[in-house]
């Protein structure tokens, strides 16, 4: 009996998407270049289930019904273009490979546009939530050929994440490279949060002297709110656990160096590439990279000095300073998003991708990492006018913007006074501040760049381009 779709890539995330497909009453064949893994999780996770080992690509491809499908999850980059290679020669008309890993959007362009002139398909589809996502239902952003996308199409909407039990967090988001734009684009948001919600940790700790499981207390509140998300949910459940050794906040022992694998570094690069106004997400990468220079922070700190931060206050003024960092969190979320949106609205124009802002909200309400009630709101926004051209105009977001400015900007500055870094806070509210600006110093770049450049400049009283020659003789 031959499978209804192949799987090749057996870590965690591939196991835990054949797991789901299979229980979803599909046969599955699995390949992974290493055999033992295969051996392994056929002994072990997969045993007893319709999921069936194979031992080479070829053997793979013998087992799967016609046309076939083969998601493959393995490594960015050169290792996707290595098994494209090899499958190809086996494959017939028809087939289609779906890539569910991170790639580039402009690696799927390439890899579509070449496959299809061979007749073949390629799906390049957003797959995000994680391990446990992967499992009991991710969100899934497919893009590429649209006949391909409906004929995986129950496939993938079987798989993914519903809102309300029901409305699947998987839809079809555009041609060629649209699914891993729009999955990189999350991922630059989420970028984004996860330095806003650090923030916010990290001013309770230094400024207020609160502890872990003080700081989880607030947590825990904010998610019973319009802060409810995911990582608002995570963030409380990490400020809860106890290293097994010490017995101490294990959070307090990890060391402040963040990874990345490359996601919000390219989010940041095609804002600057399409000059989208970004700062925020650009910013959370940049925080990234600032941690990563521990040892250089560390002799710095021995030289360069600040205030030391302190807060002398009762505890309702405390807790006023806490009901500002959480204004001051939501608000520079929503600019966060904002930033995000646009520079799909921007990336659809340019690769005339026709993206559905508002689907694409929907597609994040359950299943990904920035899963929130939150995008909901986002959702309402776009259905209300369709062509809007900045979340911050909405009405829903205008409001909490103006309800929230006073406590934020009250934030901003206690930090800056302390010396506390406060970067994605900071450059969400300067963004709002510049965004609904109407002059800003750009006419004094423009007297410069053509005092020494004679780069020219335009006028406010009158049309035309003008140069100067500043310098009287
Ligand atoms: C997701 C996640 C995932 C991401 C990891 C690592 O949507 O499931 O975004 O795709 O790759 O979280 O990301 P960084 O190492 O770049 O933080």
């Amino acid at each position: 009996m031959k499978s209804n779709i192949g799987l090749i890539g057996l870590a965690v995330m591939g196991q835990n998407l054949v797991l789901n497909m299979e229980s979803k009453g599909y046969r599955v064949s699995v390949y992974n270049r290493t055999k033992e893994v295969t051996e392994q999780f056929l002994g072990k996770r997969a045993k007893g289930k319709k999921i069936i080992a194979t031992y080479s690509l070829e053997e793979l491809v013998g087992s799967l019904e016609k046309p076939r499908k083969i998601v493959l999850m393995i490594k960015a980059g050169q290792p996707v273009d290595i098994v494209i290679k090899d499958l190809k020669p086996l494959l017939d008309k028809g087939d289609i490979i779906i890539d569910g890993g991170n790639s580039f959007f402009k690696d799927t362009i390439r890899r579509s546009g070449q496959l299809e002139e061979e007749g073949l398909f390629y799906l390049g589809v957003g797959i995000s939530g994680g391990e446990e996502g992967a499992l009991k239902g991710p969100s899934i952003m497919p893009g590429g050929n649209k006949e391909a996308w409906e004929q995986v199409k129950d496939i993938l909407v079987d798989i993914s994440a519903k809102v309300d039990g029901q409305i699947p967090c998987c839809d079809y988001v555009g041609p060629d490279g649209a699914g891993h734009y729009v999955k990189m684009t999350h991922n630059g948001i989420e970028y984004g949060d996860m330095q806003l919600i650090s923030e916010a940790y990290y001013l309770m700790r230094e400024l207020l002297g609160m502890s872990a499981d003080q700081i989880q207390e607030v947590f825990k509140q904010w998610n019973e709110g319009e802060l409810n998300s995911y990582l608002i949910e995570i963030t409380a459940h990490i400020l809860g656990k106890l290293d097994e050794e010490t017995g101490l906040p294990l959070v307090d022992l990890i060391l402040d160096r963040a990874g990345n694998k490359g996601t919000g570094k390219w989010t940041s690069q095609e804002a600057l590439e399409l000059g989208a106004v970004a700062p925020t997400i650009v910013d959370a990468v940049f925080a990234r990279y600032l941690s990563a220079i521990k040892e250089e922070r560390v002799e710095a700190s021995k030289i360069l000095k600040g205030p030391q931060p302190k807060f002398e206050g009762t505890a309702s003024q405390i807790q006023d300073i806490i009901h500002d960092i959480g204004s001051a969190l939501y608000a520079s979320k929503i600019c966060s998003y904002a930033q995000g949106f646009q520079l799909l609205d921007q990336a659809s124009q340019t690769y005339n991708w026709n993206l559905k802002l508002g689907d694409i909200a929907l597609l994040w309400r359950e299943g990904c990492i920035i899963r929130a009630q939150f995008l909901n709101k986002i959702k309402e926004a776009y259905d209300r006018n369709p062509g809007l051209k900045n979340l911050m105009l909405d009405s829903y977001f205008k409001d909490v913007l103006e309800r929230a400015q006073d406590g934020w900007r009250r934030v901003v500055s206690l930090a800056i006074q302390n010396g506390i870094p406060l970067s994605s806070f900071s450059s969400a509210l300067a963004y709002y501040d510049g965004y609904r600006s109407e002059n800003l110093s750009a006419n004094m770049v423009q007297a410069q760049r053509d005092y020494f450049g004679a780069h020219t400049y335009q006028r406010i009283d009158k049309e035309g381009v003008f140069h100067t020659d500043w310098i009287d003789e």
